[in-house]
Parts: C-alpha cells; sequence; structure tokens
C-alpha cells in the first residue's frame, strides 16, 4: 500500500475540481521543487496515476476530481516541492518496458542503463549457446538490469547481488512482480565473489554486467539536491581518491576466473573516467578484446564492453 493516504495535504485548494484548474493548481503547487520543463510531463503523470485514467479519457468524459483525489494530488504535490523524486513518491519507476517498484532503498534506474543493457544484449547473442548462458549483474539496486535482461532473452539464467539487504528485498519484489526469475545474494563485491558460497555454488559466468558507484564525493556540491537528498548516496559515490574501485575489483575479478573465457564485461562508468576503465582493461592480463566505448544520448562517453580473451 502506498503511503499517499490517510493524511490530508495542505492547501490551498483549487479553485474547482475539474481537469484545468487542478492541473494548475498542482503545478504551482510543486513549483519550487520541479523545474519548469519537467512540471507539465509530472503533473500529467501524478492526474493519470491518481484518476486511473488517461488524459484523453478524462477529457472526452469532463472528469471531476474527487475530494478524495484531490487530498491525494496535495501530499504529492507537497513532497514534489520538498524535491522528492516523483518515482519514490509514486513507487514506481519505467525501465526498458517494465513498472518497477521504486522506493528511497534502491537508486531510482537510468534510461543510460537502458542503452548499456542494448549494447550488452548484442554481445550476448554472440555467444554460442546464448540460450544457456549465466549472467551476473553486480550492484543490482532494483533490480532493473537482470530483470530487464531477463524480460528480453529468457532463457537467460540471471544472477544478481547487492551488499544492501535493502535493495535485495526490492529487486526481489521487482522479479515477483515482473515474473521474472532471477536468483539474488546480498554480498559486498569488495570482500567476496558473488555466488562464490552456499546453494548456488557458481564461479564462473558467461557475462558480468555492472553500472556500480562511480560519482566521487567532490562532486556532492554541484549535484542535484533531488538525487543527493532522496537516492542511497552508497549507490552513488566512491571515495575521491579512489574512483575507479569498483572497476578494478570486479575487472580483477573476472580475470581470476568469474568470467569465462570468451565472455564479456559490460560496465556502466561515470563520464571521465571512461578512458581510465579502459586503461584498467588495457593493463592486465590475460588481454581483453574488442574494447568497446558506448556514448550516451547525450552524446557522453557512459559506457565499456570488453570481451575477456579464450587463450
Ligand atoms: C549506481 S547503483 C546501480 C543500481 C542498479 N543496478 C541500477 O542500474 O539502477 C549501485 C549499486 O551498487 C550497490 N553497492 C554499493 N557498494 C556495493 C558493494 N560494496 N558491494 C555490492 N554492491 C554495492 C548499491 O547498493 C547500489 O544498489
Amino acid at each position: 500500500m502506498n503511503r499517499i493516504g490517510g493524511v490530508r495535504g495542505k492547501g490551498p485548494w483549487p479553485s474547482t475540481n475539474d481537469e484545468i484548474a487542478v492541473r494548475k493548481w498542482l503545478e504551482s503547487k510543486m513549483s519550487k521543487g520541479v523545474e519548469l520543463e519537467e512540471r507539465h510531463s509530472v503533473v500529467l503523470l501524478c492526474l493519470e496515476w491518481v484518476s486511473g485514467k488517461g488524459r484523453g479519457e478524462r477529457l472526452m468524459n469532463s472528469y471531476k476530481f474527487p475530494e478524495s483525489k484531490i487530498d491525494k494530488l496535495a501530499i504529492i504535490g507537497d513532497r514534489l516541492a520538498l524535491g522528492e523524486p516523483i518515482q519514490y513518491i509514486l513507487e514506481e519507476a519505467h525501465f526498458d518496458g517494465l513498472d518497477l517498484y521504486v522506493d528511497s532503498r534502491v537508486l531510482i534506474p537510468r534510461p543510460e542503463t537502458e542503452e548499456l543493457i542494448s549494447a550488452f544484449e548484442q554481445k550476448l547473442k554472440l555467444l554460442t549457446g546464448v540460450s544457456k548462458c549465466r549472467v551476473l549483474d553486480i550492484g543490482t539496486g532494483s533490480g532493473c538490469i537482470p530483470i530487464a535482461l531477463k524480460h528480453r532473452m529468457p532463457n537467460l539464467t540471471l544472477f544478481a547481488s547487492d551488499f544492501s539487504e535493502d535493495a535485495i528485498e526490492v529487486a526481489k519484489k521487482n522479479s515477483t512482480k515482473t515474473g521474472c526469475d532471477v536468483f539474488f545474494e546480498c554480498s559486498d563485491i569488495l570482500k567476496d565473489a558473488p555466488f562464490n558460497r552456499g546453494e548456488h555454488k557458481i564461479k564462473r559466468f558467461d557475462a558480468v554486467i555492472s553500472n556500480p558507484p562511480y560519482i566521487p564525493h567532490c562532486e556532492l556540491n554541484s549535484m542535484e539536491r533531488r538525487v543527493v537528498d532522496f537516492e542511497p548516496n552508497s549507490a552513488l559515490f566512491v571515495p575521491d581518491d579512489d574512483p575507479l574501485l569498483f572497476y578494478k575489483r570486479i575487472i580483477y575479478l573476472c580475470d581470476e576466473g568469474m568470467l569465462k573465457k570468451g565472455g564479456w564485461l559490460a560496465l556502466e562508468c561515470h563520464e571521465d573516467f571512461v578512458n581510465d576503465v579502459v586503461n584498467v582493461l588495457e593493463s592486465r592480463n590475460p588481454n581483453w578484446i574488442n574494447i568497446e566505448i558506448i556514448f550516451d544520448l547525450q552524446g557522453k562517453p557512459r559506457h565499456v564492453l570488453a570481451q575477456i580473451d579464450l587463450t
């Protein structure tokens, strides 16, 4: 049950309960928390979520918002005005064609990560016996990556780890919600190789993917408050003196046998560190081949894909 409900939101209230008045009222209510260009789409999303009806249907039937729904919108507006992301308020994020549950225990999945998944899917299709492939996601958060992969390629077997028990709980909820089966484990990648003990006893994966924390702490003050104040900091930040911490560890574990010969590695990166991640790969033995940088939709270098040598 969503936390919206039960309590009355704060006024002032809309002059009437029709679409235009309610829309204008909600837009003015959230004016502090949401940037201008985003406000319109966020308001429409809220009106649809609260009414359970699309805009066309509301307009066709001259829909009037009942008082109980205006109460809900008022609560949503108050939270948006404080800067809370709409996804946490509605406990819902759209990702790769799926509706995932999210709350403040997990990072809100980003569109760039969908791009990583698309590029990774192309590489997986090159693997022989792709239908039997075992794929590992490290730092799974909401579970968005393995769930989207399973949804795209139902024959894959997906494994996912995160050091946060809260995140694993959310990820399991999303696995159930979407019907996409994934094996989850709570483990710290900096201490243990995932799925290296217990019931699964799987050391080697055909492919590994990760969107690890990658923002140096020194960037905190220049970031949007919406991100810093509401999203889990442990999902975002790395020490200033070791921003490649997770990449070095993941690449080391792959070299040590976590990734099968010929397997693919896909990493989402900070735009400023993509070349450094490539350098780590190039400096390691056994050699990595087919190293590729993928640019995001804003034209920034964002992902690195590489294959571990077959020899
Ligand atoms: C950038 S978020 C990515 C979440 C999700 N994969 C996504 O793309 O939206 C990084 C994730 O790594 C997890 N994490 C941070 N430190 C970790 C560690 N030492 N071991 C395992 N997971 C860790 C965080 O809890 C968080 O869920």
